[in-house]
């Protein structure tokens, strides 16, 4: 008999077909969103979990999860949106993606980068609205990207990608994290022992940590003020990580030029002054949304589970 796999979301057609094919796979076809009660009771004799960031389980959705589950494979590399310690607790064994959408990620970062510092969505508005007249020289003027010191908040797999992209632009890279990365994995880049030390390097301030307690709204009023005048802030990685009314507040008073932003606190309920500013660039969180890496993630989540399901250890097990 083939193990159960529950899959909450609707996944790309190929990885849905190696589902069917290895698995006995309970599917979402109309990609419904599930309540947890309804996630409970889909799970009812699945051996395993296949998941995405969008549904959470709290540890009071991993307790009243049937015991025939065994594993919670998520098809992100995030995994904020699983309660680690309940399902340590209980013996669930949890995966993620990483690697694979390190570079669909990356490239969005530049993208918001971009698009903050050269007025993207106020150009694309002026022209759809018809509200484009004329030419001058002062139209339109944004902040050029190249040259520029970039800093980066969390130098993992995204980030050392995001500084590889951006010294395509001819950026100086700087960065913290909880430790100094070996120096070839450095690859010229600046280290900085605290995000204190690191906020007056940074003309830009990619951010690209773990959503966790210790980095939830890290960038916060004070670390703001640490910045240079001016600078663009751009977030891809969790909302938790920024205090929206601190960088509302910095967009409002100048002392940011712009943000550009793909992931938000509550989101798709974000914070409303967001719609309301003309220097932020609005992405609806789809940092590894390719064709491409959505297949690599479907495929890496099934490698997880095929090898839970022969005896060995995940790849990418995170509990
Ligand atoms: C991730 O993989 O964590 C992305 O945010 C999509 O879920």
């Amino acid at each position: 008999m083939k193990p159960i796999i529950f899959v909450t979301r609707k996944l790309p057609e190929a990885v849905e077909e190696r589902l069917r094919r290895d698995y006995d796979p309970i599917l979402n076809p109309d990609d419904v969103l599930y309540s947890s009660d309804q996630i409970i009771e889909l799970s009812r004799g699945a051996d395993a979990i296949l998941t995405c960031h969008t549904e959470r389980f709290t540890a009071d959705v991993i307790g009243r999860l049937p015991e025939s589950v065994r594993a919670i494979a998520s098809f992100s590399v995030g995994y904020d949106h699983v309660d680690t310690a309940a399902a340590s607790a209980r013996g669930l064994i949890i995966t993620n993606t990483p690697e694979v959408l390190s570079d669909a990620t990356a490239e969005l970062t530049m993208m918001l980068m971009l698009g903050a510092a050269r007025r993207a969505s106020e150009g694309e508005r002026l022209v759809r609205a018809g509200e484009w007249k004329n030419w001058s020289t002062s139209f339109m003027v944004g902040t050029q990207v190249t040259g520029k010191r970039l800093g980066i908040l969390g130098f993992g797999r995204v980030g050392r990608v995001v500084a590889r992209r951006a010294r395509g632009f001819a950026m100086e890279i700087h960065y913290n994290d909880l430790k100094r990365m070996p120096i070839e994995r450095e690859e010229g880049a600046i280290y900085h022992k605290t995000p204190e030390e690191l906020m007056p390097h940074c003309d830009f301030l990619t951010l690209h940590c773990v959503a966790s307690p210790e980095t939830t709204k890290l960038l916060n009023g004070d670390l703001i003020s640490l910045l240079p005048d001016g600078a663009i802030v751009v977030n891809a990685s969790r909302g938790v990580v920024i205090d929206d009314d601190a960088l509302i507040a910095a967009l409002k008073s100048g002392k940011l030029t712009a943000a550009g932003l793909d992931v938000y606190n509550g989101e798709p309920e974000i914070h409303p002054e967001y719609r309301r500013l003309f220097n932020v660039f609005l992405m609806p969180h789809i940092g590894s949304a390719t064709k491409e890496t959505r297949m690599a993630m479907g495929f890496r989540a099934l490698d997880n589970l095929d090898a839970v399901f022969a005896g060995q250890e995940p790849r990418d097990r995170v509990v």
